[in-house]
This record gives C-alpha cells, structure tokens and sequence, in this order.
C-alpha cells in the first residue's frame, strides 16, 4: 500500500511548500483542513502527520486547533512553527508571547544527546523563523531538542509518542538543513520508503476525479498554455468524452502554436475539442488601440463572450475545468497580487458559464510538477516545456495597435529566438524568453538601400516565481545569430536589442 503523509494545514503561508518537499523526497502526501475530523484521518492511514504553520497564537479562542486525539493516533507527528505551538498547547505545555519574536535566519543549536530527527545536522546551523509566540514551557514528557539565542525550545520531541515539533521552518530553502530535518521525519521516523513518483499523484487524481463527476458534463477553456492543457487531458483520462474543450484562437498566439494544440487533443487525445477561430472577432475589437490596460481588457471580454457562446452549444455542464496552479492560489490570496492576476487570467469566466462546480486538478502542484505530470500523461515534450505565455498573448507584445501584419511580423520574430534558443539547447535553463514588437522605428541600411523600419526587443530571464527576475546573460554569438537572422528573414525589422533590464525595477513583459 502506498504510504501517506498528512499535511495539517491551519492556514501557513508555506502550507503547500511543506507538501512539495515531501513529495520531492518521494513520499505522497495530502494538505486537508485542520478541522478533518480525527476518525477520517485514522481511515487514511498515514504513516505520518505534519501540522502546518499558521498566523494565529493557539491560546486565542478564535485560533483553529485540531483534536488531541490527533497526537494519540500512535503516528508520528511533526509540528512545524504554529503547528509546533499546537502541540505543546494540546499535549498541556504553555504558549506565550515570546519576550522577542524571531524573524528571518537565526541561528539554531542541537542540544546533546541530539534527537534522530537531527541526524547528520551539525550542533550549529541556520534556520528560518518566524514567530512572536513561543513555547514556554514544555508539555509533560517532552524533551528540548533544540535551541536559539531567544528561543529556549527551538524543536522539542516526546520519544515515547513519537511526537516531534519545530519552531522554525524546515520546508524553506533559507533553512540550511531543512530538507534533511525533514527526511529525518519522513524516512527514519515515520518510516517511508521514499519511492513514490508523480505516475502515482496523476492515476490517484484520475481515479478521484472519475468518482467526482460520475456521469455528468464537463467544460475546459483551453488557452494552449501547458496548465490548461495538463489539466484538460488529465480530466480526459478520467472521463474521456463528457469532457469538452473550447478553444478560443484569438489571433494573438505564437507561431503554430494553435495547430500545435489542436493536434494535441483532437489526434493525440481525440478529445472533444471545439477551436473557435475568432481571430476576426478580435483584431476588429483591438484595431487602433495603443493602450495596453485597454488591450487586456478587450481581449479579455471578447475572450468571454465567445466562450459563453460556445458554451451554451453544450448544453448542461456540471463542472468547468480550471489549469490553477499552486503559486496562482498564492498570489490570488495575497494582497495586490490579487489584482495583478485578475487581469492577468480570464478572470471573470466563472460567471459567464453556467456550471456547478469547478475542478482544479492541478491546484497542489508547482510549475515544475505540472510539467512532469504532463509528461506522465503522455503530453509531447515540446508542449510541455513550453514557456509560459501570458493569456493575451502577443497582445501584449505589440507597442503599437495591433493589426494582422504586425502579429505576422512578431510570430517570425519570436519563432526564429525560440528555435535558436533551442537550438542552443538553452531552452530549459530560462524561465520565459520571447520577442517584442516595440514602437522604436529606426533609420537602418540594407543592400544599397537606407530603410526605416521597426526594432525588435528580445527578452529572456530566469526566475523562481516571476514575482522577480533576472535577465540572461545569452551567449552574444546566439544573440548575434538571433539578430541576423530576424533582420533577414522578418520584412519590416531593420534593428534588434536585447533587454538586459531586471525586474524590478522592470517587469518581465514590456506592453
Ligand atoms: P510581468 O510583466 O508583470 O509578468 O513581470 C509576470 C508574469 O506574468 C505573465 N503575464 C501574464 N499572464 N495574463 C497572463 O496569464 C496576462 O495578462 C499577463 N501579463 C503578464 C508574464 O508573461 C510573466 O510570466
């Protein structure tokens, strides 16, 4: 039988993070609420649970807690920060105010004898805090097993329980051993063996997806971008034809990359697959606009009023598949970073189709996860790693108003970086790499000739989570190659730069 961690999850901001790293140390594990009642847990039989973070102090009243009977169900438990605090307010320790909190990296001590979930981590070591309470003083039966200069019980443990709890952070990367804390936990102490792969997360999701949505309908707008498309043929493999994609080709995508897709699910998957072929519709919306704010917006609207068109064709739909991705359910909860992705995505979909639930297969998972489920499912390399694309597409990266040559002149553009970034064999190490049309025209000399014709940026840059990015050093004889070969190949380009700006103080597209 495949072994299970629980992820507890009492609302951490790194909540998810703690499940990844479990996963890359090849043990499956689930998030569920901290108010799953203690029986279902038992029925999991997991080998072992963790208890998450959270931004509460466990003695409130209002503070989310689970039952003790979570620490007597004979697994071992690890405690992490909240969840640290948790355990020794529910095993009958007190929590308080510390005298001062502790955030970012301290410095953290082993205490002798140390504790096998600090095997091979040296007696001092960073870690990463972050927390105003602490524990005061230790429940009966608990030992410290860890300390910092303000934090008398930095992880602590009850052997005969197999109860263990940290105040810092193991799962961030600041944390110069945590990986190690927590293959303590997983391998030694809970005893997992550490072979499970994403093969297994992709058939559990399918099985569980079969058994949500029975008999009924269900709805997937495909943008063409790698999470939608893991997601719609994941739900594919679940229910095959009750499962209909709509395609809105709005005009604006990158070289073949509309053929590329429907090739995908209509012959790869024979799905059922309907591309709508609304170019028309949107260039004629978007013709003589220059403001970018104005562009997404009505890309945007058409992109819904076409879908719900299309929708009402299918008749009654139970469920509406969506590609969310795990760091889009972080920044859809954190403050501004609300509003930087509602327009970002198709924001306003739900209400324009009528359904009643959605589905999220990938909702757990980080970019680098969805990827290797994609290749799991049998989806073809090139779509996989493909780089990300924002919704409005080339829309964004035309400075000028957007006119079918234009989109033409960028498609070559953008296909001939692509090919020699490949080419290069630099395709994976880059995060986003992609042309821009800009608004720069410019005096050039080809042939006998003088010309005056457009400038083309090119833009690449590496990033963990596109909040920040740094750019590329490219090689310049690609860059050269690049360069020469746009201006030959592309009528209407007689210049081309390279950005090497960061964000911030940039952002990653120009608009
Ligand atoms: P910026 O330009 O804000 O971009 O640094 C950060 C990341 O978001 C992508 N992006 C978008 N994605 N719809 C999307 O789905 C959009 O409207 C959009 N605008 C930017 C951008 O490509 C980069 O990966």
């Amino acid at each position: 039988m495949q072994q299970l961690i629980i992820v507890l999850d009492f609302g951490g901001q790194y909540s998810h993070l703690i499940a990844r790293r479990v996963r890359d140390l090849g043990v499956y594990c689930e998030v569920k609420s901290y108010a799953t009642p203690v029986e279902t847990l038992r029925e999991m039989k997991p080998a072992g649970i963790i208890l998450t973070g959270g931004p509460n102090s466990v003695y409130l009243d209002t503070s989310p807690r689970c039952s003790a009977a979570v620490l007597e169900l004979g697994v071992p438990v690890l405690g992490i920060c909240y969840g640290a605090q948790l355990m020794a307010y529910l095993a009958g320790g007190e929590v308080a105010p510390a005298p001062r909190g502790e955030y970012g990296r301290v410095a953290l001590e082993v205490l002798e004898p140390p504790c096998a979930l600090f095997a091979g981590v040296p007696p001092e070591s960073t870690a990463w805090m972050s927390h105003t309470d602490y524990i005061a003083r230790l429940p009966e039966g608990f030992q410290a097993l860890a300390k910092t200069a303000n934090c008398p019980v930095a992880a602590m443990g009850c052997r005969e329980k197999r109860l263990l709890a940290v105040q810092f952070h193991p799962e961030v990367q600041h944390t110069e051993y945590g990986d190690r804390v927590l293959e303590n936990f997983l391998k030694p102490i809970c005893g997992c063996v550490g072979d499970w792969q994403m093969s297994g997360y992709v058939e559990q999701t399918i099985a569980r997806l079969k058994e949500r949505i029975g008999d009924q309908k269900v709805i997937c707008a495909l943008s063409g971008g790698v999470d939608s498309t893991v997601a719609a043929v994941m739900v594919h493999r679940a229910v095959g034809k009750q499962l209909s994609c709509i395609f809105v080709d709005h005009g604006l995508l990158r070289k073949n990359e509309g053929d590329q897709v429907e090739t995908i699910c209509k012959k790869n998957f024979d799905m059922n697959f309907i591309r709508v072929n609304a170019q028309e519709e949107f260039l004629g919306k978007l013709a003589g606009v220059t403001d970018p704010e104005a562009k997404r917006k009505i890309i945007g609207e058409t992109f819904i009023r076409v879908f719900e068109r299309e929708s009402k064709k299918i008749g009654k739909v139970g469920f509406l598949v969506q590609g969310t991705i795990y760091p889009d359910v972080i920044e859809s909860g954190a403050g501004d970073s609300a509003v930087i992705k509602s327009h970002h995505n198709v924001g306003a979909l739900p209400d324009a189709v009528d359904f009643e639930e959605i589905i999220e297969p990938l909702r757990m998972l980080f970019k680098d996860e969805v990827r290797r489920a994609g290749l799991e499912l049998g989806i073809a390399p090139e779509l996989v790693w493909r780089q990300p694309c924002p919704g409005p597409a080339l829309g964004v990266r035309i400075l000028e108003p957007i006119t079918p040559e234009r989109v033409a002149l960028l498609q070559e553009a953008d296909a001939i970086f692509r090919e020699e970034v490949a080419a290069a064999g630099l395709e994976r190490e880059i995060s986003q790499y992609f042309a821009v049309l800009t608004n720069v025209k410019s005096v050039g000399v080809m042939g006998d000739g003088r010309t005056y014709a457009a400038t083309i940026a090119l833009r690449a840059v590496t990033t963990s989570d596109f909040m920040t990015a740094e750019f590329v050093p490219l090689p310049y004889d690609l860059l050269g190659r690049v360069s020469s070969r746009i201006v030959n190949e592309v009528p209407g380009v007689n210049r081309v730069v390279y950005d090497i700006t960061a964000k911030p103080p940039g952002t990653i597209e120009w608009e």
